[in-house]
């Protein structure tokens, strides 16, 4: 088996001092086919250097002395416990508060007014799903966009479910803490809509009437989905570049089943339907609503 390239060591705090972080082609091919199975992630050949530092910190984590130590330990019984660990080292958790702005202001301006005032007659539900909800802003923008079109009224249950497979960054969404700047950046006429606490050192808490609308839960989105639905909304987003068609067509299927007619779906700047579908109707920018 030979040896890909010896990669340049990297420094502290990615690798163990003396850690050999070199990753061979067959590594590799075991790497991305483990990420494929547990994830769905099918991690492309020019992202090797990437797979190779994000790896260098499952090796220093459990002090081991190289890449192929961890590989070797990923195939053994004893590894089962690892794999979220690999999980969480190996996604990409990129994202900002109101990233694409135009779909929260879809939402806040054409789609609440009108579910409140058609739920709130019969104290009836309204369901938002942030289905890779990454370290937060996706949902904490979401209910910011909310709070608006539900007011202080009680005649609606209104709750945001956020999952996403990485435990990691779930326990930072859930936290709610950030640092103000990303705060103080945001536009004049958002920046109100969001409620916060000062959490010190240049850091804001999520207020509580933000963070009681949001239920956080760790879901994969390859595996069973233990929710009934219906869901008025959901955002998939910047995720789908992760997965390969079938993979997507897959979950689109799972999710026009647990939207309601009506509903609309939300995907990312780049991502698109991998087939046009006979459920989803194209009503705006990578905005999707659910047909009967
Ligand atoms: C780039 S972030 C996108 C965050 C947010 N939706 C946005 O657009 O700003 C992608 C997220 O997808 C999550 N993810 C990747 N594979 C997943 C899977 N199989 N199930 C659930 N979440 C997944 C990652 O953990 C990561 O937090």
């Amino acid at each position: 088996m030979s040896r890909a390239t010896a990669a340049p060591a990297l420094s502290a705090p990615f690798a163990a001092p003396g850690a050999d972080i070199s990753l061979t082609r067959e590594d590799m091919k075991f790497i991305s086919a483990l990420v494929y199975e547990q994830a769905g992630i099918v991690i492309r050949e020019h992202k090797e250097a990437m797979t190779r530092g994000r790896l260098a910190r499952r090796v220093k984590a459990l002090g081991l002395s190289s890449v192929a130590e961890y590989c070797a330990f990923l195939k053994t019984p004893q590894a089962a416990s690892e794999l979220p660990e690999l999980i969480n080292a190996v996604t990409t958790n990129h994202t900002a508060f109101f990233r694409e702005r135009h779909h929260f202001d879809h939402l806040r301006k054409d789609v609440m007014p009108r579910l409140v005032q058609e739920r709130s007659s019969r104290r009836g539900r309204i369901r938002i799903w942030s289905a890779a909800c990454s370290s937060g802003e996706e949902p904490y923008s979401i209910a910011a966009s909310c709070r608006e079109a539900l007011g202080h009224r009680n005649d609606v249950d209104f709750k945001i479910l956020a999952t996403d497979i990485d435990t990691d960054i779930l326990a930072r969404a859930e936290a709610g803490i950030y640092p103000a700047e990303l705060i103080d950046r945001l536009p004049a006429d958002v920046k109100p809509l969001m409620k916060l606490e000062g959490a010190g050192r240049g850091e804001v808490r999520m207020a509580d009437e933000m963070r009681r609308l949001i239920a956080f839960k760790r879901l994969n989105l390859i595996e069973k989905w233990p929710m009934g639905g219906p869901f008025d909304v959901i955002f998939c987003r910047n995720v789908f570049i992760y997965f390969d068609t079938q993979t997507k067509a897959s979950i689109l299927d799972r999710f026009v089943a647990l939207l309601a007619p009506g509903g609309f779906l939300y995907l990312g700047h780049s991502e698109s339907l991998p087939q046009p579908h006979a459920n989803l109707r194209l009503i705006g920018r990578t905005i999707y609503e659910r047909t009967p």
